[in-house]
């Protein structure tokens, strides 16, 4: 079909840590890049509360009435923790910020046959803490866990589509927000930190998972492949 503006990349959850980091990656590789998250950033694009469904129409509304589709579309928006009390609540908070978030997108996109036939890659990127063994609080777990069952099924109904879904599982990510950045007073608590935690005694860095994304996007026939990121973290759980 005649679309007028292919991108090669959007990436949901763009404004800051990760996503922003991405979305520079992947401009510096003169590949067009456009962003979504709730907040305005050099590299949000588009505003929209992803967990929000008619935001998410109107956002995929304006995508087809401007002719803009993405080849690749990185589901990276997401949360780690919520500060609400009851357990049930965390639990409500972080469904909505790692599962509809991408839900809300894919359900509505299905309902624009034409663009579906531009997008190549769903890459979704979730966390070691969907790994059963993998101590990590309960509710971020059971998220997680919910995206990767999800991911999982995506991957062999969009066959059809010829869209291909794959999802990377980081461990501890170190960028400019990091939520490890504001756990320690100084930097030998942090290699202490690492010593005990990271096999290699590292951070996992937003190139590292650039470059894993680079891959699955490169290699046509990986379907339905996780990718543990982690240097080994979780063949050892935290206390
Ligand atoms: N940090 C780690 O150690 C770690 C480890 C493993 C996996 N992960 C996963 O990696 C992803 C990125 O983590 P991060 O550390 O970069 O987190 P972050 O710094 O909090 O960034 C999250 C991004 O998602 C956007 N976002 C969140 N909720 C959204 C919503 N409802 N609608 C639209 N955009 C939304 C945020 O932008 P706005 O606030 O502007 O909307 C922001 O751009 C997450 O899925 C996380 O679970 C992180």
């Amino acid at each position: 079909m005649q679309y007028s503006k292919i991108s090669d990349i959007l990436i949901l959850g763009s404004s800051k840590g990760l996503g922003k980091d991405l979305y520079n990656l992947f401009e510096s590789d003169n590949l067009n890049s456009l962003g979504v998250a709730r907040t305005e950033s050099n590299t949000t694009d588009f505003l929209c509360d992803l967990s929000i469904k008619n935001e998410v129409e109107k956002l995929i509304e304006l995508f087809h009435s401007s002719e803009i589709m993405p080849k690749n579309i990185i589901f990276n928006a997401g949360q780690g923790s919520s500060n609400k009390e009851k357990f049930e609540d965390r639990k409500e908070e972080l469904m909505k910020q790692n599962l509809y978030t991408s839900k809300n997108f894919i359900e509505i996109l299905k309902e624009y046959p034409t663009e579906l036939q531009i997008v190549e890659n769903f890459i979704f990127i979730n966390s070691i803490c969907a790994l059963e063994n993998f101590k990590c609080s309960e509710e971020y777990k059971q998220t997680k866990s919910a995206l990767l069952n999800y991911s999982r099924i995506l991957a062999k109904d969009f066959l059809e589509y010829g869209i291909r879904v794959n999802s990377i599982l980081p461990g501890n990510i170190m960028h400019e927000n990091s939520v490890w950045n504001r756990k320690f007073k100084d930097k030998k608590e942090e290699i202490t930190f690492l010593n005990n935690t990271m096999p290699n005694k590292t951070w996992i860095f937003p190139e590292d998972i650039y470059k894993a994304i680079r891959f699955l996007i490169e290699n046509k026939n990986i379907v339905n492949t996780e990718i543990i990121l982690d240097g080994g973290q979780n063949l050892f759980s935290p206390d």
